[in-house]
C-alpha cells in the first residue's frame, strides 16, 4: 500500500535510462503458495547518459528480496537500500552481472497487474508497470533486453508453460515438476515480457508469409473452451495477410500464440510473440456471441498482432508517447474492420465512439493531450484520447497524405527506427520526410487537448454567383491549458444543389473540372472560401466522412438536414443529417407537456429508412439507432437526465405507433436467411429486425409480444436471442421477462462470457435495472468482485449505460457507485479508477445531480489509503 502522496511525473523531466540491461535470465519457481523469481541483469552503463554517479536503481513493487549478487558475490544489505518502490546499490561497476532472487505471491495478486492467477493458471500483464511487480528491473519502455525464460511447475496442473519468443529447451524435474526454456531473440522492453502457465487445450493452424516463411499459430484456452477459437483464428490469418498487403509488415517469429484468461484488466496485450486476451475478446461461438462481439473480436486480434511493429519492433520511448504505438494501432485496426465489412458502418461506429465518449472526456477534468506532458498514474491514461483521438489524428496524416505518400512515411518509420524506443515526434517527421510535407502546425494536435469547435456560416451572393464559406476555430480552455493556437484542420466537404446534383467546387470564376468533393485546409482562427459559378443557394455537406475530430456548429434548418439524409452522397453524413435531426428533435422536447406534437417530418423520414429496401441496408440499420442517451447528455450544458430520458423515449414511442405496420413488415422481411454469417448484410438484416421488435416491445404490441417469445425459444444465435431477450427486458411485459431472464440464465450458466451479457442486459434496463435490482444481481452466485468483466457488466453497465436510473433525484445511484469504488480501490485500483469515471462528469449536471456527485466524489477523496489510481482521477475531477 503506498501512503505517501502521489508524486507528479513529467514528459519535460525525461533523461536517458543512466544504465542498459542488454540481456535478462529469468528462472520462475512456480508454486501454489507463491513464487520464486530469479533473474539475471547483464547491465552496463549507458553511453548516452550524462550522469555522473555510479548508483543503480531498479523499480520494484510488492516483491520480498530473497538476495542480491553482483558479478557472482552476494550483496550485504548494507551494501544497497530497499525503499517503499525501488532497490538502489550504491556504486556499481560500468558493466557487471546482477543476480536478484525475489518471492511472489500471485494467488494473492488481485490487482491483475503482473503474475496473477487466473482460474488455476497463471498469467502475465506488465504493461505498463507490471514488470516491476514480478522482479527488480529499471521498468521503462526504452530499456530493450533479450529475454530467456525458464518456467518450473507442477507438471499435470500446469502442462502448459509459455513465455515469449521460441521454446528452446524442455524436460522433467524432480517431484513430478518440468520446466520448458523460451528465447526471444528480439530486444524488448520488459512490458512485453509474457508468462503463461496452466493446463490448457492447444489449437493449431499455420500460416505462410509473403516471403514463403511458415509460422506455427497457436491458441491456448481452457478445455470447455476448445470449440470457440475458430473466429479468433480466421481473424489472425486476415490481419496478418493484411498487414503484409497494406502495410508491407511480415511476422518475424516462427510462432505465434494467443492465450485467453477470464480475469483481465483491459481487452487484451500485445506480449511478443505471445498475446493474451481477456476471454471476452477472444472467444465466440455463433450461440453465444452476439454480432458485436464478433466483430470486436476480429478488430482487437488484428490490433494486437498490429502492434508486433506498431509498438513491439518500435516502440515508445516513455509512456508520454503511448498514442505512438496505440493511437497508430488503433487507426490500422479500423482501416483494416472497413476492409472487412462495410467502411460506412465502420466509420459510424468509429465517430459515435469518438463524440460520445472521447469528446466528453476532453470536456472533463481528465481532458489531456494525445500526448500528455504529465501523470500521476499511467494506467488512466490508457484512455480514448490516447486511443481514439490518437488514431484520428493518424487519419488526418493520412488524409492529408493520401494513401500512398502515407505508407511511403510509414515504410520509413518502420525502417529508421526498427529495433528502437521513440517518441510521437519522430513518426510525425517520418511523415514528413517521406512526402516532403511541413506538418509543423499540425504537431500542435498532440500538444493541445480539446476538441477544437468549427462554427460555420456562409453567405450566397446570386447576382455574382458566389457562395461564401467562412469557418472559424475555437478550442476550448482545458485543465493547464488557456489560449490555445489554431490547428491544421483537413476539412472535406461538398455542396448540393437543388435536386441533390454534387455541385462542382470551383475556388477561381475559371476553374475548370473542379472537383465535386474537397479537403479544405485550415490552418487560421478563420478562413473564407469562396465558391464561383453557384447558380442557386446550395446545401453544403460540411466535414465529410468526419475528415477531423471536431465540433461543427452550423444553423442547420430541419428542411436541410431531411434533404441531407436521403441526398447525400456521402453516407456517413447521410447518417449525420438523420443524427443532427433527431437530436434536434429530442432536444426541443426535453421538460415540454407530454402532448407536444413531435416533428412530423420525422416520422415521414423514418417511415422511408424503414420501408425503402433499395436503400443500402447496413447504413439504414445505423441510421435507425436513436442517439444514446449519453450522446444527448454529452451535447447538453446543464443535463437533466431523466428529462432527456423522457424526452427520447417520446419520440421512440411516437416513431413506434406511427410507423407500426412498417416496423412489423421490417421485422418479418428480415427474417432469418440461411446459414449464420458474419457479413455487413447478415448483420444489417438481424441488427435491422432487433430494433423493429425493440421499438415495438416499447409500445407494448401485442403482437410483437409474440414475434419476440417465438424469436427468444428459436433463436440459433446469440444476436438474435439477446435482441429478443432485451426487447422483453425492456418492456412492461413483466412476466415475460422474468421468464426470459431465468430460462436465459439456466441455458448458459456456465458459460461466463454469456453470463456477464445476462448481467448487463439488466443492469443497463430502465426496468430491471433500478437499484434494489442492481443489488440483488451483486449478491447472484455468479457476480465475482475479482474479475473485472463481471463488475463492468454490472456496476459498468447500471452507471455507464442505465443513466436515468443512475442518475436518480435522491442521488442514490452516486452513492452506490462511491461504495462500490472505495470497495474495489483496495483490491483492484485500476478497475475502481476507470469506474468513478460517471462521476467525474458532475459539471455537466443540472445543480441537484452536480452537487451530490461531487459529494460521493469527495466521500471517495476521504477514504483511507485511497490508491494512486483512484487518488489522481479524484482529485483532478475536484480541482
Ligand atoms: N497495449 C494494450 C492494448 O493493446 C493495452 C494494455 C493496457 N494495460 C493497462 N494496464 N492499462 O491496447
Ligand atoms: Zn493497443
Amino acid at each position: 500500500m503506498r501512503s505517501n502522496q502521489p508524486q507528479t511525473i513529467y514528459l519535460s523531466d525525461y533523461t536517458v535510462p543512466a544504465y542498459l540491461v542488454d540481456h535478462v535470465d529469468l528462472r520462475f519457481e512456480l508454486f501454489e503458495d507463491g513464487a520464486r523469481v530469479h533473474s539475471t541483469l547483464s547491465i552496463r552503463r549507458n553511453p548516452e547518459s550524462a550522469r555522473s554517479d555510479a548508483s543503480l536503481s531498479l523499480d520494484g513493487d510488492s516483491l520480498s528480496l530473497q538476495g542480491v549478487s553482483l558479478d557472482g558475490r552476494e550483496l550485504q544489505a548494507s551494501e544497497y537500500e530497499l525503499t517503499d518502490d525501488q532497490l538502489v546499490i550504491a556504486d556499481v561497476p560500468d558493466a557487471f552481472q546482477l543476480n536478484v532472487v525475489t518471492w511472489i505471491e500471485p494467488q494473492n495478486n488481485t490487482r491483475l497487474e503482473g503474475l496473477y492467477k487466473s482460474s488455476g493458471m497463471f498469467c502475465t500483464q506488465c504493461e505498463a508497470e507490471g514488470f516491476r511487480c514480478i522482479t527488480f528491473f529499471p521498468d521503462r519502455p526504452d530499456v530493450m533486453s533479450r529475454f530467456r525464460t525458464r518456467i518450473e511447475a507442477d507438471q499435470t496442473a500446469y502442462p502448459v508453460l509459455l513465455s515469449n519468443g521460441n521454446d528452446v529447451d524442455r524436460g522433467e524435474l524432480e517431484g513430478g515438476r518440468h520446466f520448458v526454456t523460451w528465447e526471444d531473440p528480439f530486444p524488448k522492453p520488459c512490458y512485453l515480457f509474457a508468462l503463461v502457465a496452466g493446463d490448457l487445450v492447444e489449437k493449431r493452424d499455420t500460416f505462410r508469409t509473403c516471403s514463403g516463411r511458415d509460422i506455427d499459430l497457436r491458441m491456448y484456452v481452457e478445455p470447455r473452451n476448445a470449440a470457440k477459437c475458430e473466429h479468433a483464428m480466421d481473424s489472425l490469418k486476415r490481419s496478418m495477410r493484411w498487414d503484409e498487403e497494406v502495410y508491407g509488415r511480415e511476422y518475424d517469429l516462427d510462432i505465434f500464440m494467443i492465450v485467453a484468461v477470464d480475469d483481465f484488466n483491459m481487452g487484451a496485450m500485445e506480449n511478443k510473440g505471445l498475446n493474451i486476451f481477456n476471454s471476452s475478446c477472444v472467444l465466440a461461438s455463433q450461440e453465444t456471441a452476439t454480432d458485436a462481439a464478433f466483430q470486436r473480436i476480429e478488430a482487437i486480434v488484428a490490433h494486437e498482432y498490429f502492434h508486433n511493429w506498431s509498438g513491439n519492433r518500435v516502440t515508445c520511448r516513455d509512456w508520454f508517447q503511448l498514442s505512438l504505438k496505440e493511437g497508430f494501432t488503433v487507426f490500422r485496426d479500423s482501416q483494416f474492420s472497413a476492409d472487412m465489412g462495410s467502411p460506412t458502418v465502420k466509420r459510424i461506429e468509429d465517430v459515435t465512439l469518438l463524440r460520445t465518449a472521447q469528446f466528453a472526456e476532453d470536456a472533463g477534468p481528465m481532458a489531456h493531450p494525445v500526448r500528455p506532458a504529465s501523470y500521476m498514474e499511467i494506467s488512466n491514461f490508457y484512455t480514448l484520447t490516447i486511443y481514439e483521438k490518437g488514431a484520428e489524428v493518424v487519419r488526418m496524416i493520412h488524409n492529408l497524405l493520401g494513401s500512398e505518400m502515407f505508407r511511403k512515411g510509414s515504410d520509413l518509420y518502420f525502417e529508421r527506427h526498427d529495433g528502437q524506443a521513440v517518441t510521437t515526434d519522430d513518426f510525425v517527421r517520418a511523415m514528413e520526410d517521406a512526402s516532403g510535407r511541413d506538418l509543423a502546425q499540425f504537431r500542435l494536435w498532440y500538444e493541445q487537448a480539446g476538441t477544437p469547435v468549427l462554427t460555420v456560416s456562409d453567405e450566397f451572393d446570386e447576382a455574382a454567383g458566389i457562395y461564401r464559406l467562412t469557418i472559424r476555430q475555437d478550442i476550448p480552455d482545458t485543465p493547464g491549458q488557456i489560449d490555445k493556437k489554431p490547428q491544421h484542420i483537413p476539412f472535406a466537404l461538398g455542396l448540393l444543389g437543388s435536386h441533390g446534383e454534387p455541385l462542382p467546387l470551383r475556388l477561381a470564376p475559371d476553374d475548370q473540372d473542379a472537383p465535386d468533393e474537397r479537403v479544405l485546409e485550415l490552418t487560421d482562427a478563420e478562413h473564407t472560401f469562396e465558391f464561383h459559378g453557384v447558380d442557386e443557394r446550395p446545401v453544403p455537406s460540411l466535414l465529410r466522412h468526419f475528415s477531423a475530430p471536431v465540433r461543427v456548429q452550423y444553423p442547420w434548418t430541419r428542411e436541410q438536414l431531411l434533404f441531407l439524409m436521403s441526398h447525400d452522397p456521402d453516407g456517413f453524413n447521410r447518417w449525420d443529417a438523420g443524427q443532427r435531426l433527431t437530436v434536434d428533435v429530442i432536444q426541443s422536447l426535453v421538460g415540454t407537456p407530454k402532448d407536444t406534437p413531435v416533428e412530423p417530418r420525422l416520422v415521414t423520414a423514418y417511415r422511408h429508412l424503414i420501408s425503402d429496401s433499395g436503400l443500402d441496408q447496413a447504413l439504414v440499420a445505423k441510421m435507425l439507432q436513436l442517439p444514446s442517451e449519453a450522446y444527448l447528455i454529452e451535447l447538453s450544458e446543464s443535463a437533466d437526465v431523466p428529462a432527456i430520458h423522457e424526452a427520447r423515449e417520446r419520440v421512440l414511442k411516437h416513431l413506434a405507433i406511427a410507423l407500426r405496420d412498417e416496423l412489423v413488415a421490417c421485422y418479418r422481411r428480415n427474417g432469418e436467411s440461411g446459414a449464420y454469417e458474419v457479413t455487413p448484410e447478415a448483420v444489417a438484416r438481424r441488427s435491422l429486425r432487433n430494433t423493429a421488435l425493440s421499438w415495438l416491445l416499447a409500445i407494448n404490441d401485442e403482437e410483437a409480444r409474440e414475434l419476440a417469445v417465438r424469436q427468444f425459444r428459436g433463436a440459433d444465435n446469440m444476436t438474435d436471442h439477446m435482441g429478443a431477450l432485451r426487447a422483453l427486458v425492456n418492456s412492461d411485459y413483466e412476466d415475460d421477462r422474468t421468464e426470459a431472464l431465468a430460462t436465459f440464465y439456466e441455458q448458459f450458466q456456465d458459460d461466463p462470457q454469456v453470463v456477464e451479457l445476462w448481467f448487463s442486459v439488466q443492469a443497463s434496463s430502465d426496468r430491471a435495472g433500478q437499484l434494489p435490482q442492481i443489488r440483488e444481481l451483486m449478491a447472484h452466485p455468479a457476480f465475482d468482485w475479482k474479475n473485472p468483466n463481471k463488475v463492468r457488466s454490472v456496476v459498468g453497465a447500471f452507471a455507464g449505460q442505465n443513466l436515468a436510473a443512475f442518475h436518480h433525484a435522491d442521488g442514490s445511484g452516486y452513492e452506490f457507485l462511491a461504495d462500490q469504488v472505495c470497495r474495489l480501490d483496495d483490491s483492484n485500483p485500476q478497475i475502481a479508477a476507470r469506474l468513478v469515471t460517471p462521476l467525474t462528469r458532475w459539471r455537466k449536471f443540472a445543480p441537484a445531480y452536480s452537487a451530490s456527485m461531487r459529494a460521493a466524489l469527495e466521500r471517495i477523496r476521504d477514504k483511507k489509503g485511497l490508491s494512486r489510481d483512484v487518488y489522481e482521477v479524484v482529485h483532478k475531477s475536484l480541482a
